[in-house]
């Protein structure tokens, strides 16, 4: 196993930031000239030392979560246990609570078996419970606020179901919730009916809890190398401490999203990973992107309506589906393409046919390095026709560069804020929604969002419903 401690071995496992496909120089005025970069210093400076103030106030506490000692000792305990009783753990919970673990699920290799049930869908959310053995089954309630309606719905049905086949004492060691410490109606819960818990640590939301007990307990459960995630978090920590902008990967990354948004009008991004293992990655960036950057007011309270639209694509399926836009439609999008130098497997492609130069050509090559040669020459053509595009090279893709990744992008957000004037961190879109929800369902408090829905429903005209 490689040994993090040692600086060649992470120095060999960097992921590295290209962003040669973003700069004036190979697109023209379509692009970020040098100096157009360079005036953005001071201001990225004056974001950076705010949020450095932050952090050494403990108010961005994941920053910090790469150096977590006690609650990843209690969180890998919990998960060795859990793995003695169960074959199989499914995670209860949405959005910031699913996103990070299913990415971790589908990105490493695995030894026990995790589902991600992030929906109430009937059919799906049926037939996963019609397919589980109860008795090697431990579920994973995970809710921050630990009264999100999808997740309590989820947890109602599957708390009955366990009350009717294992019966009261037992259907107790079945469930593992993850919630708020101190506050919500699930850690009301932990307490009366003592299940076991985890905490979130309070200042982390979903979207930043990937890293806490909320991504590391299933990850952990399904065997990957949850040390290794944090080391590869920390080591991207260590990677952007240099001040200067041209050497710290996360705010370059943040500053030419931002710049290609305001002052190029590049206001899609689309993530285009070179690797199906990195399909949920891609997920969990577009809630990360969206939710944080997608804001109505800024800080000082004004409107300003900001924020890149995330776009999910995956090399090399989508060239033959969205590709065409992204080099012909609208010039309205940053394409950041994930490459992996070393796929860690190949499949070697027989030569046949070789009179059919069509075909024949394949012969030799392996699946792999076709994919890469795939992502390069795609990386060009939209750079011919005056596209912007970064790529992320990946060494392997492993729990340390996955470490990275996360930490990369988490730390770019924030300082993307930054630039925006918006607090990153709030999401009160969303809160809407979920009021609203409540009001439906007939929760006490929310009578005036129930009748807001029934006066919106007797406004529709029928003439308007075909
Ligand atoms: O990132 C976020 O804050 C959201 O996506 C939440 O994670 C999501 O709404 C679920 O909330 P909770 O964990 O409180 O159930």
């Amino acid at each position: 196993m490689p040994d993090y401690r040692r600086r060649a071995t992470r120095e060999a496992m960097s992921v590295r930031l290209d962003v040669n496909g973003m700069m004036a120089e190979a697109i023209g005025a379509a692009g970020v000239a040098r100096d157009e970069a360079d005036a953005l210093v001071e201001p990225v400076a004056d974001v950076a030392r705010t949020l450095q103030a932050q952090r050494a106030a403990g108010a961005l506490p994941f920053y910090d979560l790469p150096y977590q000692k006690d609650a990843l000792a209690q969180t890998k305990a919990l998960a060795a246990a859990v793995r003695e009783e169960s074959d199989t753990l499914v995670v209860l919970g949405i959005g910031g609570s699913a996103l990070g673990t299913k990415t971790v699920i589908d990105a490493l290799e695995t030894t026990r078996r995790v589902v991600v049930a992030d929906n109430v869908d009937p059919w799906s959310f049926g037939a996963l419970l019609d397919s589980l053995d109860l008795t090697r089954t431990t579920f994973n309630v995970i809710s921050k606020s630990g009264e999100t309606a999808e997740t309590m719905a989820q947890f109602l049905i599957v708390r009955d179901l366990l009350l009717r086949q294992l019966g009261a004492v037992d259907y107790v060691k079945r469930v593992v919730i993850t919630t708020d410490a101190e506050h919500g109606a699930l850690r009301q819960v932990v307490h009366d009916e003592g299940f076991r818990d985890l905490a979130v640590p309070a200042g982390i939301g979903g979207r930043f809890s990937v890293l806490t007990a909320v991504g590391l307990f299933p990850s952990a459960f399904a065997g990957a190398r949850v040390d290794d995630l944090l080391a590869g978090a920390a080591w991207m920590d260590q990677r952007c401490q240099d001040a200067e902008l041209w050497k710290h990967p996360a705010h370059l990354l943040g500053t030419l999203l931002h710049c290609a948004d305001v002052r190029h009008r590049r206001n899609i991004v689309v993530l285009m990973p070179y690797s199906d293992r990195l399909r949920s990655f891609a997920a969990w960036f577009a809630q990360l992107w969206a939710e944080s950057l997608g804001k109505a007011h800024n800080l000082e309270g004004a409107a300003v309506h900001v924020g890149q639209t995330p776009v999910t694509a995956v090399g090399a399926t989508d060239q033959h589906s969205q590709l065409q836009l992204y080099a012909e439609g609208p010039a309205d999008k940053v394409i950041i393409m994930l490459r992996l130098e070393d796929h860690r497997r190949e499949l070697p492609i027989p030569a046949a046919y070789a009179d059919l130069d069509s075909i024949g050509y394949l012969g030799g090559a392996g699946v792999g390095r076709l994919l890469n040669l795939e992502q390069r020459a795609t990386e060009l053509a939209l750079v011919k026709q005056q596209r912007a595009v970064m790529t992320l090279i990946i060494p392997q893709l492993n729990a340390f560069t996955l470490g990275q990744l996360f930490y990369l992008f988490e730390v770019a957000v924030v300082l993307a804020g930054g630039l925006y004037g918006i607090n990153p961190l709030d999401q009160p879109g969303v809160e809407e929604s979920k009021r609203l929800i409540y009001g439906q369902m007939g929760r006490a408090g929310f009578q005036d969002q129930r009748a807001d829905v029934e006066a919106w429903l007797a406004r529709k005209r029928d003439e308007y419903i075909l």
